[in-house]
C-alpha cells in the first residue's frame, strides 16, 4: 500500500526542460505537496523506521517536507539556511556547487550534542547541500540518523558525497 501511494505520489512531479538553465530538467515536487495523499505518503515514508530526536529540514522545500516530517513523528524541526537569513549563527558550512559555492546555516540554539537527526531534503542532485547539511550536523556533536530526500537524481552520482551516513530516497530518477 505504501508502494503504490509513492507510486502515485511521483506522478504528481513536474517535470520542466531548461530550467534553471538551458540543458537542465528540473524537477519540481510542487503539486506533489499540493496533494494531501501524496504528501502523507512522502512524509510517513521519510522517517519510518529511523530512530531521531529532530528533524533538520534544508531551505527552502526541506522546510515544508521537513515540518510535516516532525509533527507525524513527534519531533520539533530546526531549518538549515542560506546566508544572512539567521539573526545568530551556530554554525556554517561552506561548500561547492556545480558552479560556484553555497552556504548552509545552522541557527543557535537548536541542536543539542548527542541528538539524533534526521536530515530531510526535496531533492538529492550533486549531494552538495546534503553533505553540507551532515557536515553542520557532526559539527554540532550531534549524530546524523539518516539523510531523507523525496527524490534522487541517481546521474549525478551525489550518494558519494554522502558516504558514512544513510541515504534514503523514496523515488529515483
Ligand atoms: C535544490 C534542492 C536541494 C538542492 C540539491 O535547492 O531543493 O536543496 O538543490 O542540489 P545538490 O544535491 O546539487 O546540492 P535549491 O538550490 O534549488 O534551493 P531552494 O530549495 O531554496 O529553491
Amino acid at each position: 500500500a505504501a508502494d503504490h501511494a509513492l507510486r502515485r505520489a511521483a506522478r504528481l512531479i513536474r517535470e520542466v526542460p531548461d530550467f534553471p538553465e538551458p540543458g537542465v530538467l528540473f524537477r519540481d515536487i510542487s503539486p506533489l505537496l499540493a496533494d494531501g495523499t501524496g504528501l502523507g505518503a512522502v512524509v510517513s515514508a521519510l522517517g519510518r523506521g529511523v530512530e531521531f530526536d529532530v528533524v533538520a529540514g534544508v531551505e527552502a522545500r526541506g522546510f515544508l517536507v521537513g515540518a510535516a516530517v516532525a509533527q507525524a513523528f513527534g519531533t520539533g524541526v530546526i531549518g538549515l539556511r542560506k546566508p544572512g537569513k539567521l539573526p545568530v549563527v551556530a554554525d556554517r558550512v561552506d561548500y561547492r556547487l556545480e558552479y560556484g559555492r553555497a552556504t548552509l546555516e545552522l541557527p543557535a540554539d537548536t541542536l543539542c550534542a548527542g541528538q539524533r537527526v534526521l536530515i530531510v531534503d526535496d531533492v538529492l542532485a550533486t549531494g552538495g547541500t546534503l553533505g553540507a547539511a551532515c557536515r553542520l550536523v557532526r559539527q554540532a556533536g550531534a549524530d546524523v540518523a539518516a539523510a531523507a530526500v523525496v527524490l534522487e537524481l541517481t546521474a549525478l552520482e551525489g550518494r558519494d558525497k554522502i558516504m558514512g551516513e544513510t541515504v534514503r530516497a523514496l523515488l529515483q530518477a
